[in-house]
Order: C-alpha cells, then structure tokens, then sequence
C-alpha cells in the first residue's frame, strides 16, 4: 500500500521522525520513503491507520491513489466507479499558493460521473496536495490537533508551566517506539504530560516523580482521562520497577533551572538516571529524552546508543534537543 503523511511542519525532521517511529511502533514495515519538508510518502504493508492515529506532529495520513499532473489525477478520478457512494474532494498547496477551487471543482465533476457530493460526512473523502507533483489521495485519518491544543497544561486540573505542548508529548511517546498495549515509563513524571499521551495511544503508563505533589497532581490530572497510569514517588535513578518490566521510556527531565532536583547538581542525576535506564531497558528498547545541550547527549551516549537527535528551538536560551538512544 501507499501512503501519504502530511506533515505538520513545526519541525524540519521532527514530524517525519514521529511518523516513521509510529510505523515501527506498529510494526508496519515501511519498504520506501520519499520525503520533503511537509510530506512524507512510504510504501508500507502491515497497520498502517493504527501507526496513523498514533501521530501528533501530522495533519491528515491519506492512501495514495494516483500521482502526477493534475491531467493524470483527472484520467484516474474519471475512471473510478463510485457507484452513487458521496464523496468530497479537498486541495490543499505546500509551500504553493494553489486556488483549491482550481482543482477540487474538476476533480469533483470527475468523481461526481458516478459518485454524490457529500461536503460534511463523506463516504470518501479525497484529498489533493500539490508538493512538487499532484498526489491524490483517501484520507486514512486526521490529527484531532484541536483535542493536542484543548489538553494543554493551562487547562488540566493540575497545571505548571513545566510541561511540554502535548503533541511535542505525543511525539516523544512515539520515539519510544513502544508497540501497541505496551508499557511506557516517564521517571520524571512532573504534570503528567507524558503520560496522558502514553495512555491516549492505548498504552500502559507509569509514573515516577520525586516530588509527591507531582504525583498526586497527575493522579488527579489523568483520573479524568479513564484508565489511570502506575504513580509512585521515587527516584528516577534508583527506579523501584522490575527490570525488563517496561517496554521503552519517553521523559523530560529537569534542565536544572526551572524545575526542582533538590539541589542535586545536573551532571550527578542525569548519570545516575542514565545508568538506571541502560538496566531497566529491555534488549532494543528505547528511550526518548528531551535535553537541555549536546553535552548531555554525550553523557547519554555514555549508557547507551544515540540513535537520533532533533534540535527544536524553543527561546534564545533553551534548545529542546529530542533524543532516542537504544539499548543494545
Ligand atoms: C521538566 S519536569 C517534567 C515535566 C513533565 N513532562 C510534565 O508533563 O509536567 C521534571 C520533573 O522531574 C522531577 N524530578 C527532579 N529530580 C528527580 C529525581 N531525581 N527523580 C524523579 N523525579 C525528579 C521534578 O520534580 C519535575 O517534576
């Protein structure tokens, strides 16, 4: 099957990266990728809507159904047999200022030979991006980006300014490429930002943080959200889980300014943390980190194998470097 993604382009390689970890989340196999800075295109077998509605840094993931000029895309919505189902048709330009109307009327006259218009609950529902061709495509699924905005930390219960934007939580998720029903842990659990995406993508969430307020917060936070996550309070260096019982971890620890570490100074805790992640961490398990600099990713390197880096420029004086290291 192919595949479109279109990308919501917060990031130059960040979306791309959340799409391909979703894949092998999932455990679809992805046997050629072609990519620009909003679109990625795979060839892939296995469940691909499942990795799809795993995405937070993504729009809509479509089947490709025909590429080319918008001739091509025309021969190939006259030829379909739509037998009286309804359909709509959307256009959209990247990084091109295309006149929708330009395309989405043709198009709908092409499909409308043998289908019925239908703008608001679509049988099919078709959408066309022109990147450096036409590509058509059925839209598989769409990024509720309204529900990432609608959850963030201003308006959970428990509310500090220490939490990241819930799709840049969804995408740290996905990085830990934990598949489907398994168990992620975030050992610096703060709010609960993490895990409130862990749990959205149907996987098991558990919680450390050492400050018990913060446990107690995102008990309350993510009770609302149904099944709630494991809490304890605990140190994220000497974690009190079985090893192996996890299947990745997705966290952002404390950069040292901001928020508390008890006066444990940066270097101690992020190596004490490091260490423990190397042996609670199964055999090719995963973890995703948020780093202050590329001193710490070196540390990190230390314990385990860098696999991947996204610098993602938050203010003058804070990178946000997203790692994923693995352990081998
Ligand atoms: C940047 S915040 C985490 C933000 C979190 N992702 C959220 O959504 O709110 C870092 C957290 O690490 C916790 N922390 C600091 N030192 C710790 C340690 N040694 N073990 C566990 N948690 C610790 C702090 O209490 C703080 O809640």
């Amino acid at each position: 099957m192919r595949v479109f993604v279109e990308l919501s382009g917060e990031h130059p390689t960040l979306p791309r990266a959340e799409a391909l970890a979703a894949m092998a989340s999932e455990r679809v196999e992805v046997r050629r990728a072609t990519f620009g800075p909003n679109l990625l295109r795979l060839e892939v077998t296995g469940p691909v809507e499942r990795a799809a509605r795993r995405l937070g840094l993504a729009h809509v993931v479509c089947e490709e159904l025909a590429s080319g000029d918008l001739e091509s895309i025309r021969a190939f919505a006259s030829a379909q047999q739509l037998g009286g189902r309804t359909f709509r048709v959307r256009a959209h330009g990247l990084g091109v200022d295309l006149d929708p109307r330009g395309v989405e009327r043709p198009l709908g006259a092409d499909f409308g030979k043998t289908g019925r218009v239908d703008l608001d609950a679509p049988q099919i529902d078709y959408r066309v991006l022109l990147d450096e061709e036409f590509v058509l495509g059925r839209v598989l699924h769409r990024v509720d980006r309204s529900r990432l905005e609608a959850t963030k930390v201003a308006n959970r219960p428990f509310s500090l300014p220490i939490s990241l934007h819930p799709k840049f939580a969804r995408a740290l998720v996905n990085l830990a490429r934990v598949p489907m029903a398994g168990t992620v842990l975030d050992p610096f659990c703060g709010t609960g930002g993490v895990l409130l995406e862990a749990m959205q993508l149907g996987l098991r969430g558990v919680g450390l943080d050492r400050e018990r307020g913060m446990v107690l917060g995102t008990r309350t936070s993510l009770r609302s959200g149904g099944r709630a996550p494991d809490l304890a309070v605990a140190d994220a260096g000497r974690p009190p889980l079985r090893a192996e019982s996890i299947h990745g971890i997705a966290t952002d620890p404390p950069y040292g300014r901001a928020a508390s570490t008890r006066g444990e100074a940066i270097d101690q805790l992020y190596a004490r943390a490091f260490a423990a992640f190397a042996d609670l961490l199964p055999r090719a398990g995963h973890l995703a980190i948020v780093l202050p600099s590329e001193r710490w990713i070196e540390r990190g390197s230390e314990f385990l194998e860098l696999v991947e880096t996204y610098a993602l420029r938050v203010h003058r004086s804070l990178v946000r470097h997203f790692c994923v290291f693995i352990r081998e």
